[in-house]
């Protein structure tokens, strides 16, 4: 593991305090009970439909967030610390199985806290490819979501923005298929880190009809090839759902109220006059349960608490199959046997390597004077080793055509020009040497995983955690892939332009048994679940959720966040979760105009 010198509690003595918003903390705050829109989960999702609902400002809008501010979460402020989150105080500490071949349990990071995820994760931006969102229209039936017209969302999302070292940016990416003037910024790496430079010149060393030839712009809906990364920072901080669209100039708009600490155990609902089922009401509690509250919306309720906890709500409230649900003593009202299934996540692992570099995180990681160097640098001109996040450069590569897989399984990939495994460039790695020596990390990342799992109620108290099983290599192709993707980052970094830069391998298995091993031991989710109240088309009889995002069979309940995803998109989630909180704000505020 890893191995962080004792800095937190220097953080909080060193950190200024950032002005505290107009945030409540207690119901009884609350100047009423009845609004127009109640969003359950100030995450990534709930908080995008929170500021462009209440643009219109008759629209009275409550916030509904089981964690507390991210304004003293300095941990979550510093891109380079975004793995120290992990387990911390605003992470809900999911544990998941992860299925009969791995048969272990890992962690399950989800943000408990203003922002949600996007406050706790590790800001890589990546939209996916065109591939992806055609696949997405195509698989709803609804040409809304494919890759040309969820464009005008990209934008409204998007503020692209100088890296921290105000650096040239030239030659780095496409600024023709960026947003200047979205909410959420995203930026270049603001600090040179000697691996990030090397492996962009291997890849243009490589050649154009390389596999690993320099991408300009992975975000351009086309991404084949290696890039530099783009992240969710602003000035050398992070920028979260919370610091953007609930920042200075949103949160005090008078229709806009937040309840932190607000644990929603369950939405109510009505029969309407012609039977159909309206969820209007929500329940929730300050005191875990102890004393329960209720709010109600008059147009809708959205469900925006992410992939584990909206599928738990949801059958909380009734909705989902009906032998899940009775079994713990739960009146079904809508019967949606999707809900929960269909979970889908990326697989990683880490290849570390020793290098001759002495800018790698672990030199801060043995030298605590360093650290304290860094962190002051950090503190006072938020510029220095610590503004980046921890992706540095990625690639996106395919199996090849004639791979031996494809004469047994149908290539899952959604299209020609979608990789199967992303290639993470790290500047750090694992050992089990403490202090560790200078190492980079390289993680081949499974793109396109053929298994499901699924999330269902452990029992029917709304504030124990749901059980989870990934379900990791239930498919022979997963495995292949995984195995292919560890060779291809092998390829690369064989590479002549790596040449006394790399000192040694840390992982040397070879063969297929010995990569299988390996991957089954020391593989795990990369946090980014989805699918578990799925899109479907109008009418199908499974998925959850219709392509406009309401649930099927009741009145005025939508979900948007990463849960109605029907497939995992080739890059990290959070950009096609803005993406879809963007368009679902849109189709909220056509139905009520
Ligand atoms: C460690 C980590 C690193 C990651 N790195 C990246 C990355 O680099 N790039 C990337 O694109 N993606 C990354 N991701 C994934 C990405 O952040 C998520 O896919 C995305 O943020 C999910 O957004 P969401 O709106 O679906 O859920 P969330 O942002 O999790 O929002 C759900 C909100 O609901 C709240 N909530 C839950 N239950 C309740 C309840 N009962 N009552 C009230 N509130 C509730 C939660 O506290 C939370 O605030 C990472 C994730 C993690 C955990
Ligand atoms: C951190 O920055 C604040 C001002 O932003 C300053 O008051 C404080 O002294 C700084 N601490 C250190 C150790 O640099
Ligand atoms: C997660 O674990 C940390 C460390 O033990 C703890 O501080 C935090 O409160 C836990 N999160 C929740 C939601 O309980
Ligand atoms: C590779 O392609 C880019 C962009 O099309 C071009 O600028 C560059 O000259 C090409 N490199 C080589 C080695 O052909
Ligand atoms: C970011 O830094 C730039 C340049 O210093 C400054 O103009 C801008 O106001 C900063 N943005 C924020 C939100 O602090
Ligand atoms: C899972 O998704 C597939 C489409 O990819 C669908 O056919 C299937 O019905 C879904 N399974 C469940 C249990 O919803
Ligand atoms: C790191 O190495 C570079 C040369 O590659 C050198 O210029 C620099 O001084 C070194 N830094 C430290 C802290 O040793
Ligand atoms: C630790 O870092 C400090 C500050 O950069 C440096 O002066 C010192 O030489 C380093 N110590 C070691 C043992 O490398
Ligand atoms: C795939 O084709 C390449 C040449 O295009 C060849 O070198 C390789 O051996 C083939 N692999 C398999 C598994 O057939
Ligand atoms: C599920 O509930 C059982 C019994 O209450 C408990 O022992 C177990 O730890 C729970 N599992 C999870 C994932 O919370
Ligand atoms: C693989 O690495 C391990 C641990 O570093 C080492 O003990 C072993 O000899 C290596 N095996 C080979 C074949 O190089």
């Amino acid at each position: 593991m890893f191995w962080y010198p004792p800095l937190l509690i220097l953080v909080n003595a060193l950190l200024p305090r950032p002005t505290q918003c107009a945030l409540l903390e207690r119901f009884e705050d609350l100047k009423r009970n009845d609004f127009d829109f109640v969003i359950i989960g100030g995450g990534t999702a709930g908080n995008t439909v929170a500021n462009r609902l209440t643009e219109n400002p008759n629209h009275h809008v409550l916030v509904l967030e089981a964690g507390g501010s991210n304004a003293n979460a300095f941990v979550s402020m510093i891109p380079n610390f975004c793995a120290r989150t992990l387990g911390s105080a605003i992470d809900w500490n999911y544990t998941a199985q992860t299925g009969p071949v791995m048969n272990r349990v890992v962690g399950l990071p989800r943000g408990f806290v203003l922002g949600g995820t996007s406050s706790m994760n590790c800001m890589a931006y990546t939209r996916g490819t065109r591939e992806d969102w055609d696949r997405y229209a195509h698989v709803t039936n609804d040409a809304g979501w494919s890759w040309d017209n969820i464009q005008t969302y990209v934008r409204k999302n998007e503020r692209f923005t100088p890296p921290a070292d105000g650096h040239d940016t030239t030659g780095e990416f496409d600024p023709s298929v960026h947003s200047f003037d979205g909410i959420n910024s995203v930026t270049l790496s603001g600090f040179r880190h000697q691996v990030a430079t090397r492996v962009i010149q291997a890849s243009k060393a490589m050649g154009n009809d390389s596999e690993f030839r320099f991408v300009l712009d992975m975000n351009s809906g086309e991404h084949l090839g290696i890039g530099f990364a783009q992240s969710t920072v602003l000035n050398g901080t992070r920028s979260s759902s919370a610091t953007s669209y609930l920042g200075p100039q949103f949160i005090n708009r008078p229709n806009l109220h937040v309840l932190l600490h607000a644990h929603v155990t369950r939405i109510s609902s009505e029969e309407t006059a012609h039977n159909g089922l309206t969820f209007t009401g929500v329940e929730l509690s300050q005191d875990s349960g102890k004393t329960l509250h209720t709010v109600t919306a008059s147009k809708e309720v959205i469900l925006s608490a992410g992939s584990i906890a909206t599928p738990q709500i949801l059958m909380n409230s009734g909705i989902g199959d009906p032998n899940t649900l009775s079994n713990l003593g739960i009146r079904t009202l809508q019967r949606l046997p999707s809900v929960g299934r269909n979970l889908s996540e990326h697989l990683v692992l880490t290849l570390g390597w020793v290098v001759t570099a002495n800018d790698t995180d672990s030199e801060a990681a043995r030298n605590a004077t360093l650290a304290a160097e860094q962190l002051r640098q950090w503190n006072e001109t938020r510029t220095g080793p610590l503004v980046d996040a921890p992706d540095l450069d990625f690639g996106w590569v395919r199996l090849p055509k004639n791979a031996s897989i494809f004469e047994r399984v149908k290539d899952p990939s959604p299209g020609p020009n979608t990789a199967h495994i992303e290639i993470q460039f790290l500047n750090h790695g694992f050992t089990p040497e403490i202090p560790p020596p200078n190492l980079i990390g390289v993680a081949p990342t499974l793109l396109s995983p053929i298994s499901r799992g699924f999330v269902t109620l452990n029992t029917s108290n709304p504030f124990d955690h749901p059980f989870i099983n990934l379900n990791f290599l239930d498919s022979e192709f997963d495995l292949f892939a995984l195995r292919e993707g560890i060779r291809s980052a092998r390829r690369f970094m064989s590479s002549p332009s790596f040449n006394g830069f790399l000192v040694s391998a840390v992982v040397n298995a070879t063969t297929d048994d010995e990569l299988d091993e390996f991957i089954t031991a020391t593989a795990g989710g990369a946090c980014h679940p989805i699918g578990t109240a799925m899109m479907s088309p109008r009418g199908a009889d499974w998925g959850v959720v219709d392509p406009d995002l309401r649930v099927k069979g009741v009145e005025r309940l939508r979900v948007v966040d990463a849960s109605v995803l029907p497939f995992l998109p080739a890059g990290h989630t959070q950009a096609p979760t803005y993406i879809i909180a963007e368009r679902a704000s849109d189709l909220i505020k056509a139905s009520w105009s």
